[in-house]
């Protein structure tokens, strides 16, 4: 199966913007790219054209019409390279950091996920919450039992979405009713691989939870595994919490530091995303950089749980940069928006004394949330080649959004606004593979269950 659909062809019209290179390490002229008129023709689910609207227009094939967004901005799909499906229903749960919120209220609705028409609701709820706010790709945490990742593939082929999930990997330091085994968490990864890995456009990541809720045993399965399957990804969390950092000392006292408990089982590469990583040390950092090894950065989640400060700056440091992603962690994160995750990257940048610009964070959103997944030829970015999943966004989405959006005086200045101030309302429209999957004005009817109630 291929990502789009055969023989279909659609155009868009309006203002563009996307990257073909890293606005951290290049000039932003060869970084960044913005259309003021803009043309993008898609062809079975393919971007194959894309340029200035007068240049290209005789390139629209007949009886195609350009949709039109005039005042818009159209950019490639938001990539959320850190998400847990599971814990849409608890998002907002007071009171706790990392460990306690775990104990508290994380580890208490994953164990719902055991019945499948549970799971298969709230994945439902789940996918059109990403259509909704412009996300078209993301990297997600699934729960410990192989029917919540059926659900969650399930629901997002239905939406033709690119979606990377995993079952979780806990054999240690959770409720029984979570746990699995070495053995069985390997065999039931395998066996979800063959199911689901490149089926669609879905992929499978293998996903040991974190190293404190996993045995040396199960660590060692999880790189075989990878080993075995190195076209899948690897996802877990790393370094969030300085109480975690310390667990993870205690529990794995041969290790020099908690990085290289994966460093050691081979958890480390291209294709690795690492979540948080608040607190690596510049060793630590130097060794993800060397080995392609991708951090995603989770600031509404950082904030939400107290975990820290992530430095982006350093993160992106031209001399031994890392692939650095944007997520939104929910359930620890707020808001499954990525403009508001860019809102507050941009807060917490400047809380270390560096200013986040709209393009860097534009590009940690997009392409560089491709790049960190290893899927930068295929999505993030609005070059012909790519897949055609694309957001439109409306720079006067409420009254104060327009009046703010009018005085602007350039590309840069709308799109920092938009970061700012933008959410779900701010999403005219979502594409995906070159179809409109969400219309802001005009809902598309499903006809599928959503978990609003059951939640
Ligand atoms: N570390 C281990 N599990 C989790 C989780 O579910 N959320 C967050 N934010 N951190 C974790
Ligand atoms: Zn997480």
């Amino acid at each position: 199966m291929t990502a789009g659909m055969q023989g279909t062809t659609t155009a868009v019209r309006g203002p563009m913007i996307w990257f073909r290179g890293d606005p951290f390490l290049t000039s932003r002229e060869d970084a960044f790219v913005h259309e003021p008129d803009g043309l993008l023709i898609c062809e079975d689910g393919k971007i194959t054209a894309v340029g200035d609207h007068t240049a290209l227009r005789a390139r629209i094939p007949d009886g195609v019409t350009p949709v039109h967004y005039p005042g818009h901005v159209i950019s490639a799909g938001f990539i959320d390279t850190h998400i847990h499906y599971v814990q849409t229903g608890i998002i907002a749960a007071f009171g706790s950091q990392l460990i306690d919120w775990l104990n508290h209220y994380t580890f208490v609705e994953e164990q719902r996920f055991s019945d499948g028409a549970y799971a298969t609701k709230v994945a439902s709820a789940f996918c059109d919450e990403l259509l909704r706010n412009g996300t078209t790709t993301a990297l997600t945490f699934c729960a410990v039992y192989p029917q919540s990742v059926d659900a969650l593939f399930e629901e997002a082929s239905r939406r033709n979405l690119r979606i990377a999930a995993g079952k979780v990997l806990m054999d240690r330091n959770a409720p029984d009713a979570l746990l699995d085994t070495a053995q069985s968490g390997y065999d039931d990864s395998k066996a979800l691989i063959g199911r689901w890995h490149g089926k669609g456009r879905n992929l499978y990541a293998i996903t040991p939870r974190f190293a404190p809720t996993s045995t040396p045993d199960q660590l060692e399965a999880a790189g075989a595994l990878w080993r075995e399957h190195p076209e899948t990804l690897m996802h877990t969390h790393v370094s969030e919490n300085t109480g975690e950092i310390s667990w993870v000392r205690s529990l794995f006292p041969d290790r020099s530091g908690y990085l290289d408990v994966y460093d050691h089982f081979g958890l480390l590469g291209r294709g690795s995303v690492l979540a948080h990583g608040v607190h690596l040390t510049g060793r630590e950092r130097a060794r993800c950089a060397e080995t392609g090894t991708a951090v995603s950065h989770c600031p509404t989640s950082n904030l939400f749980l107290g975990s820290g400060l992530f430095h982006v700056h350093d993160a992106k440091d031209p001399r031994r940069p890392m692939h650095v992603g944007l997520g939104t962690d929910i359930g620890a994160g707020t808001s499954f928006s990525m403009l508001a995750t860019m809102n507050e990257a941009y807060k917490v940048a400047e809380l270390t004394n560096y200013p986040l610009d709209s393009i860097k964070a534009f590009y940690l959103a997009t392409r560089g949330s491709a790049q960190a997944m290893g899927l930068a030829d295929t999505v993030g970015s609005l070059d012909p080649g790519h897949e055609a999943d694309f957001v439109v966004l409306d720079p006067r989405a409420t009254p104060l959004l327009a009046q703010r959006t009018s005085r602007v005086e350039d590309i840069e200045e709308l799109l920092f606004v938009l970061a700012v101030m933008g959410d779900d309302r701010a999403v005219r429209a979502t594409y995906i593979a070159g179809a409109l999957a969400h219309d802001r004005d005009a809902p598309l009817d499903r006809g599928t269950p959503t978990a609003t109630a059951a939640v």
